[in-house]
């Protein structure tokens, strides 16, 4: 399966800063890599990257996401956004679930499960986040936390399961610099694919990605790991230069599959 390398932008970015860093990207894409690219964007800033699309042939490749939904379709709901303005504008992605949507604005398994299915029915492929917390891996209750977290968006879509892009973000690995070494990565990334394994037929075609302080040196082993499918990179999609990097690991990677 391709890797898929999914930058978060978070709330980063101004017309000029993206305009700048997408033309950067579209510069050094100008060879098609063996990998998927997305980029993560604040809601207001998606038109704009969309739009770029199109005047630049080298982004052809790299399709757009949000970073959060609403699990309602329309109405009376201010402030949110639906999957179905998303596809509207040509997104093809919508991250659910991050930790800092669950730390911050208290977002529960149970919301992030029903954003994941209102994704789904509209077409957009949600990248629905699980993860522990430093505690929680402290307290050896990581895989326990994993589970409970994915069990609740498998059973809310069932069969749809194989739709979706999971992403496993530590949150004590998320913007500190500190990584889960490939093997603690692999592990947590078994467990999970277990998980889709007695969920779906289809769970081998689910990818599987590794999010949290990647970059373009740790980016090498960690998409090795025979479960890692990709990244979901943040602070490193912020700067051309170490986000095309780690697209090269995962086009390295991509080429060693092959032969
Ligand atoms: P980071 O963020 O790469 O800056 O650690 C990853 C994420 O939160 O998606």
């Amino acid at each position: 399966m391709k890797k898929l390398i999914a930058g978060n932008w978070k709330m980063n970015g101004t017309l000029a800063a993206n305009e700048a860093l997408l033309s950067a990207l579209a510069q050094g894409l100008a060879v098609k890599p063996a990998c998927e690219i997305a980029v993560c964007v604040p809601a207001p800033y998606l038109a704009q990257v969309l739009n770029m699309k199109t005047e630049h042939a080298n982004l052809d490749m790299v399709e757009v996401g949000a970073q959060d939904v609403s699990k309602q379709t329309s109405g009376a709901f201010t402030g949110e956004v639906s999957a179905v303005m998303l596809k509207d504008l040509g997104c093809r992605y919508a991250i659910v679930g991050h930790s800092e949507r669950r730390q911050y604005h208290g977002e529960t398994d149970v919301l992030v499960a029903d954003k994941a299915r209102a994704a789904l029915v509209s077409g957009i492929t949600p990248i629905v986040c699980v993860g522990e917390t430093l505690a929680e891996r402290e307290a050896g209750l990581t895989e326990e936390v994993v589970k409970r977290q994915l069990a609740a968006v498998i059973h809310v879509n069932g069969h749809c399961i194989s739709e979706i892009v999971l992403a496993y973000e530590p949150v004590w690995a998320i913007g500190t610099g500190k990584t889960a070494s490939p093997q603690e990565a692999q592990t947590v990334h078994a467990v999970l694919r277990a998980q889709l394994k007695a969920a779906t037929e289809h769970f081998a075609g689910v990818k599987i990605l590794y999010g949290g302080s990647m970059n373009a040196a740790n980016a090498v082993t960690l998409l090795m790991q025979a479960d890692i499918d990709g990244g979901l990179v943040g602070g490193a999609s912020l700067k051309a230069t170490d986000f095309l990097a780690i697209i090269a690991a995962a086009h390295e990677n991509g080429q060693i599959q092959k032969n």
